[in-house]
């Protein structure tokens, strides 16, 4: 089973700092909710960003990623066979588990709809037969749950030739869901960290290198 865990990503509900940032509060008419229900974006709360946390206002607010990333990994020939296992984990140790099952809304507002709901109810549809589960978790704890070889993919990371790299069968794989900056959390309990090309990758791009190379070497078992 290959686990993929998107970590740090930069997924959050609208801080209490700027949630009365004139920015947020247009946004939150339109959107006819809360600011403390809405997740922080970036394309919207930039500017609210900035005014409270000018160094990190390139990184917060980037629900995006973890679309892109998600749909990706969802809907891979990897997941369709039953071999992939998804972790959401946020900067605020927020994991979101999702069932591979699980079919991601293909239209962005929608997504960020269905991720506020998960932080209002944690469980969704519901608790019975959840397909999204919330809990509260480090990121080096849900890397031990998920168990073996536990590799982080990182452009600082040791040079290696994905395509003669050993991939364990059971092998867990971390890959940042931020767009700049480095990881938050602790890494150091990580068996490898490794980087697979010359250049700084989009996170979805190394999710799906890994997906391909994982079903390159693994697939034909199940076919
Ligand atoms: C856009 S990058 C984040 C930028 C950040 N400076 C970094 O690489 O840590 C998103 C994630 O993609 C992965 N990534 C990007 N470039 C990579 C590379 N050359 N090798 C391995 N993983 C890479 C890392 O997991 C990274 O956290």
């Amino acid at each position: 089973m290959m686990h993929l865990i998107l970590a740090d990503s930069e997924i959050e509900l609208v801080p209490q700092a700027i949630q009365g940032h004139p920015a947020v509060v247009k946004h939150a008419k339109i959107r006819k909710k809360k600011p403390s229900q809405m997740l922080l974006d970036a394309s919207y709360h930039h500017q609210a960003i900035r005014s409270k946390y000018p160094a990190e206002a390139e990184r917060r607010g980037r629900p995006d990623i973890a679309h892109f990333v998600l749909l990706n990994a969802q809907e891979s020939i990897l997941n369709h066979e039953g071999l992939l296992k998804v972790y959401l984990h946020t900067r605020n140790n927020d994991v979101i588990k999702i069932a591979p099952e699980t079919r991601l809304p293909k239209a962005y507002h929608r997504f960020v709809g269905l991720i506020e709901h998960v932080f209002q109810n944690k469980y969704v549809p519901d608790k019975e037969k959840p397909l999204l589960v919330l809990e509260k978790m480090s990121l080096q704890a849900v890397a031990k749950e998920c168990g073996g070889k536990i590799i982080v993919l990182s452009e600082k990371g040791r040079k290696i030739n994905l395509r003669e790299y050993e991939i364990p069968r059971d092998v867990t794989f971390i890959v940042g869901g931020f767009s700049s900056g480095d990881f938050l959390s602790n890494i150091d309990f990580a068996d490898d960290i490794i980087s697979m090309y010359h250049e700084t990758l989009m996170a979805w791009v190394t999710v799906y290198e890994l997906i391909a190379e994982y079903e390159r070497r693994y697939l034909e078992e199940v076919k």
